[in-house]
């Protein structure tokens, strides 16, 4: 049985497992991300992938991350919310692991991942949206993961749905993970909070009387007891997201959207309305199919596991 290894790097964790050609994860390991600085960032990698290789033949390495990677999959040429900037992240972790490496965008191999093994299997034209502290997409075409010319395709994060809107960390404004992401959530919930905190009253309880202190778990469970604020912050997530997939239908016709990323265990609270405007937005709706939303199967480890994928099939 062949075996890869893939890792999903985050802002936060970095999440890597040994994957076995039927897609099972054989043995899995979770860090917290080092201090930004890309070498102590490598160097966490490589850690890893050498304790996951002992004892094992591994064919190959997969790394998905966050950023605009080119079109060798070598190079994190940008990122926006971590400090990438013409990251060698290919020949670094290759130079300390000894093995091949192929390096992908985070979103675009968990839209690989939930393509081969979850919620996408057998699914030719699919786009994967994931939200958490941005947006992520990952496109899948005729079978394929559409990558565009210079590997920087799929951004879909970065579409800029409101002229001069709010600051983005790519130096644009307006775009769409600004509105639609865990962190915009937080931010028209925390907007919300200031504007009518009679409204947040349960909200603001739970995050101990200070708007700055409500994060995304305060929402979450706000929402679910029915403070109007939080609904309401969750109702623009729904309304963001709903619009942007009927754009995404627009231009690339999917059979279905797979919902991912932190922010979609709190699905419950914002599927069904997004679903709605998604209905509602879409062009030429009465007279096409209507795409399926589904959410996610793989959890936390489609990006790792479609890395691995991706790493074998290089
Ligand atoms: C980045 C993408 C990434 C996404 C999710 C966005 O801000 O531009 O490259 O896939 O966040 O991590
Ligand atoms: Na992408
Ligand atoms: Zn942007």
């Amino acid at each position: 049985m062949a075996l890869t290894i893939g890792v999903d790097i985050g802002g936060t964790k970095v999440a890597a497992g040994v994957v076995d050609d039927d897609g099972e994860i054989v043995e899995h390991m979770l860090r917290p991300t080092p201090a930004r600085e890309p070498d102590q960032v490598a160097a966490t990698i490589a850690g890893v992938v050498k304790e996951l290789a002992h004892g094992r033949e591994i064919e190959a390495v997969g790394l998905g991350a966050a950023g605009f990677v080119d079109e060798t999959r070598s190079l994190v040429r940008f990122a926006p919310n971590l400090a990438w900037r013409e990251e060698p992240l290919r020949e670094k972790v290759a130079s300390l692991v000894g093995l091949p490496v192929v390096v992908e965008n985070d979103a675009n191999a968990m839209a690989w991942g939930e393509v081969r093994y979850g919620a996408g299997r057998g699914e030719s034209h699919v786009v994967c949206i994931t939200l958490g502290t941005g947006i992520g997409g990952g496109i899948v075409l005729d079978g394929n993961l559409y990558r565009g010319r210079w590997g920087m395709g799929a951004e879909l994060g970065h579409m800029q749905v409101v002229p001069e809107g709010r600051p983005c960390g790519c130096d644009q404004r307006g775009c769409w993970e600004q509105y639609a992401s865990g962190r915009a959530l937080v931010r028209d919930a925390r907007e919300i909070a200031t504007a009518h905190p009679e409204r947040a009253a349960l909200m603001l309880e739970l995050a101990g009387g200070t708007v700055d202190d409500i994060e995304g778990e305060e929402v979450t469970e706000a929402a679910r007891k029915g403070d109007p604020a939080a609904l309401e912050a969750f109702g623009l997530l729904a309304d963001w997201l709903g619009q942007g997939m009927a754009d995404m239908a627009a231009v690339l016709d999917p059979g279905c959207f797979i919902i991912g990323g932190g922010v979609s265990r709190a699905a419950d609270l914002f599927i069904e309305r997004a679903r709605e405007t998604f209905v509602r937005t879409l062009t030429g709706g009465g007279h096409r199919p209507v795409a399926d939303i589904r959410l996610a199967e793989l959890g936390a480890s489609a990006g790792l596991v479609g890395a691995a994928d991706l790493a074998r099939l290089r």
